[in-house]
């Protein structure tokens, strides 16, 4: 068997990031000569392959962990009890906007032209998208926090830096990826989005899945993948597996859930479980050939 040089840079990048998840184990029995450098695929032949199971049956049962909440700062209760409204004449709004876009530029006028999210009042600008729309991978963040407010572009602050750093510890960076968020006005206060708003901005969400196609939808946290999966099952059941959801592209588009960065800053030690998706995702990039 062949062994793959994996590049100088992501070695560097895959042991920062393990000094990060502390950890302190070896995994495989013997040591290795220095002098021998493991390729991705080789290392990640070393760690068990995860059971993805199918999810049908957790979804039926709806109950379990308490939901890690994504974002850093204080949360207002979200109200999606309450009736909205306006809500049917936005989705007709929206509906109207969305029926004439067939390009990504048109998606962003459409959504600058949207007047039926009020978290467009208090949001500096509207908050697109980064990264490649030619790539394979789509990222789907909740909504942006502050710098991302202040930038106009998804994942800049500290969470960003933390996303980068997560991606690096697979080889990859966010111009092999294409990056937003569910929401794309800042909420203020950094609150998580209600579910009127998740139900509003749902079209504009699935045109630009559509527009950009991709072979993986990575939903970043318990917003994003409860949303595209259309459950209310904890990100902590839902992590680290794919499902294939149908969200009018040819076929399915599979979605993986992982937990959201924002979290990882506040709960470091669950970085270990990101690792382990992030390994997860690699090894079914690399048979997919992406
Ligand atoms: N959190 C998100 O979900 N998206 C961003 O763009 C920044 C922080």
């Amino acid at each position: 068997m062949s062994v793959q040089k994996t590049p100088k840079n992501h070695l560097i990048s895959q042991l920062f990031w393990q000094m990060e998840i502390g950890a302190d184990e070896a995994i495989t029995e013997n040591p290795m000569n220095f002098d021998t450098i493991l390729g991705v695929r080789e290392y990640l032949a070393l760690i068990p392959k995860q059971d993805n199971k199918n999810l049908e049956s957790d979804h039926k049962k709806q109950k379990g962990n308490s939901e890690p909440a994504t974002l850093a700062e204080p949360q207002n209760i979200a109200l999606s009890h309450l009736p909205h409204p306006g809500k049917n004449i936005s989705s007709q709004e929206s509906s109207q906007l969305l029926q004439a876009v067939n390009s990504l530029d048109q998606l962003k006028k459409a959504l600058q032209e949207f007047e039926g999210c009020s978290l467009k009042n208090t949001a500096s600008q509207l908050v697109f998208s980064d990264g490649n729309p030619n790539a394979k991978i789509m990222i789907i963040g909740e909504a942006p926090g502050r710098d991302e407010d202040r930038m106009g572009i998804p994942f800049v602050g500290q969470t960003g830096q933390l996303l980068d750093k997560m991606l690096k510890s697979i080889g990859i960076d966010r111009q092999q990826t294409y990056i937003t968020n569910f929401i794309p006005w800042r909420p203020p206060g950094n609150r998580t989005p209600t579910q009127e708003e998740i139900s509003l901005l749902m079209p504009f969400v699935q045109k630009h899945i559509q527009l950009i196609s991709p072979e993986i939808i990575v939903a970043l946290g318990g917003v994003s993948a409860k949303a595209l999966l259309d459950t209310q099952i904890s990100i902590l059941k839902l992590r680290g597996k794919f499902e294939n959801k149908d969200l009018g592209l040819k076929s399915p588009t599979s979605i993986f859930s992982t937990l959201h960065p924002s979290y990882l800053l506040r709960a470091p030690a669950q970085k270990k479980l990101a690792f382990a998706d992030l390994v997860t995702l690699k090894r079914e990039m690399m048979v997919r050939s992406l």
